[in-house]
């Protein structure tokens, strides 16, 4: 099988050869990238006669997936410059869902041979391609100089790409883009991987990947993404992520960290969005973090932070969505959070905070989501008709100590509504609070405003979300660029 297709192989080289001898004095390739070209589609592609239909792939017969440029020719044979100053060179493979047929082979793998022989390559991307026959990065890919001018290599998607990253990784020095998302890879990250000082992105998210952050991350100084979410990292967060000044995501959610957030991470001025949930980090969150003028997006939750509300929050004047669930967080609620202008999710759900609820919270002009149950607040909450039309059922304040919304517009018409019922309510039964219960809890409240329909159709830090935030994120990164 594989004799018949080198023999195959050889063939279809030779006949482009004559054809490239017969018509194409004009601009062509080197042959051996040619050959490399057609090895890697041949080890990719559920197609043997992809060579044989694309021929020519950088002129006359292209393949939407393969892109050449044309470069200057190297002066290699000597006085032919004038003869032919120009060659066509191939700079990027993409396999993904805007390009399906051929479709990649259940034996799909990388020929590191055709790779090596692809020096110009600059963009190498695979998404969902390995999907059966189980396939390895091995650290020849990377090795003897090959892929030398690699700046975007993705590999996204591949449910048989498993094994650990290959040191050898690092040797790429002019990466930009390193997406390594959705795969099976375990092990650990190489150290080896700070010295890609070119680095713009780093994508490791959704794999399987232990040990923890390298340590010599700050190297990275060009990092505006920094995304190993969703995999089993233990071990603290090193401090020299302060050193990383372009940063503006940092999402290293659903891991195993220890430890405290260093203080160095105030550092980082241009953050936006600094996502930790379903890790193990303890409080107290270092108060430097006031130093993050430009984030939008703090997500805590599902960690032991167990202080009191962080001071800091109050001066984060752009975040949009706070999310301190199941925290641990005890005292009571800032009252500085009302200047959060711009809010539209707050999440306080399921700690400890008692006291009541600044009433400016109510009048938080952006404010879409709330979510205050299980937790020991009391008191009444000033909301008026056009927050509660805005916010709906997204509005949570079950499971608390007798804490009840008033309805501030009516409070000079009609009766008020009355929250002194539960509230002189000493022992409350929380065994007993069932579905219904919270019509009990204040009194004539519309019951409306404490379903949570919200938590099954649009969770809100459900994938969906998640995927839905890194969208958004990826769109405004992209206007930005
Ligand atoms: C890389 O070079 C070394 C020594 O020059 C050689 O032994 C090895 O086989 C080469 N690797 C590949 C993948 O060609
Ligand atoms: C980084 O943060 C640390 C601790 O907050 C601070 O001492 C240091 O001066 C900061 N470095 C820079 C370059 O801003
Ligand atoms: C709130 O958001 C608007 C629009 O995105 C922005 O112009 C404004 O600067 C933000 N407010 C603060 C305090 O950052
Ligand atoms: C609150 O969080 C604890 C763990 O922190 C969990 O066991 C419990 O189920 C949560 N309660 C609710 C109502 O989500
Ligand atoms: C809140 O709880 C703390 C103990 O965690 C207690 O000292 C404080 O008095 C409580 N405050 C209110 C308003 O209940
Ligand atoms: C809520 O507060 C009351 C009175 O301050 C206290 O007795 C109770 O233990 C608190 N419950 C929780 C879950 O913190
Ligand atoms: C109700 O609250 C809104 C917004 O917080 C405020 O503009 C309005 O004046 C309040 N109305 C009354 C009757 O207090
Ligand atoms: C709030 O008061 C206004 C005016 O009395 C009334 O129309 C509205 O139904 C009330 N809203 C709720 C949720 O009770
Ligand atoms: C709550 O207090 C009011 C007046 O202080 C009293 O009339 C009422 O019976 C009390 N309710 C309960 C459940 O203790
Ligand atoms: C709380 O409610 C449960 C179930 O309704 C009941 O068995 C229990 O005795 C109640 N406890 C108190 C202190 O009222
Ligand atoms: C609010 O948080 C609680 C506890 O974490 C959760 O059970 C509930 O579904 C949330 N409410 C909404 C409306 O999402």
């Amino acid at each position: 099988m594989a004799s018949f297709s080198s023999i195959l192989l050889v063939l279809l080289y030779v006949l482009t050869l004559f054809n490239v001898g017969y018509g194409g004095e004009m601009e062509s390739m080197e042959d051996g990238e040619l050959l490399g070209l057609f090895e890697v589609m041949g080890s990719l592609l559920d197609d043997p006669t992809w060579a044989q239909v694309h021929p020519q792939p950088c002129t006359d017969t292209p393949w939407p997936g393969v892109q050449c440029e044309l470069m200057a020719q190297e002066d290699g044979a000597n006085g032919q410059q004038d003869y032919n100053p120009t060659i066509f060179h191939v700079t990027k493979i993409h396999i993904g869902t805007d390009i399906l047929t051929p479709p990649c082979k259940p034996t799909a793998t990388l020929s590191s041979r055709g790779l090596m022989k692809l020096p110009y390559l600059k963009t190498l991307s695979l998404f969902n391609c390995f999907n059966v026959t189980p396939f390895s990065l091995s650290s020849s890919l990377f090795e003897n100089n090959s892929l030398s001018s690699l700046e975007h290599l993705a590999l996204v998607a591949n449910p048989s790409l498993h094994g650990s990253i290959p040191s050898s990784l690092g040797n790429i020095q002019s990466l930009r883009v390193l997406s390594l998302s959705q795969n099976m890879l375990s092990g650990e990250i190489p150290q080896e991987i700070c010295g890609l000082v070119n680095l713009q992105q780093l994508d490791l998210s959704y794999n399987h990947l232990t040990g923890s952050v390298p340590q010599d991350i700050g190297k990275l100084q060009s990092l505006t993404i920094f995304d190993l979410s969703y995999n089993m990292l233990g071990g603290q967060l090193p401090s020299s992520f302060g050193q990383l000044k372009s940063l503006q995501k940092i999402d290293l959610g659903f891991n195993d960290l220890t430890g405290r957030v260093p203080q160095e991470l105030g550092n980082l001025s241009r953050l936006v969005l600094f996502d930790l949930s379903h890790n193990f980090i303890n409080g107290p969150l270092p108060e430097s973090l006031s130093g993050l003028k430009q984030l939008e997006y703090l997500v805590i939750q599902d960690n032991p932070i167990n202080t009191g509300m962080p001071l800091f929050i109050g001066s984060l004047g752009r975040l949009k969505v706070l999310s301190f669930s199941r925290c641990g967080l005890m005292g009571p609620i800032l009252t500085s959070l009302s200047m959060l202008k711009n809010l539209t999710a707050l999440s306080l759900d399921n700690n400890s905070l008692n006291g009541t609820v600044p009433s400016l919270i109510g009048s938080l002009p952006n404010l879409e989501q709330l979510n205050l149950s299980q937790n020991n607040l009391s008191g009444e909450m000033l909301v008026s008709q056009e927050f509660i039309n805005r916010i709906g059922m997204r509005l949570d304040i079950r499971g608390n100590n007798g804490l009840c919304i008033k309805n501030n517009t009516s409070s000079e018409v009609k009766s008020p509504i009355s929250c002194v019922s539960s509230r002189n309510r000493t022992s409350w039964n929380k065994s007993s609070l069932g579905d219904q219960e919270e019509e009990d809890e204040c009194g004539h409240m519309n019951s409306d405003l404490y379903q949570s329909s919200w938590s099954s159709k649009n969770h809100y830090y459900g994938y969906e979300f998640r995927l839905w935030l890194e969208q958004m994120f990826l769109v405004m990164m992209f206007l930005l660029l």
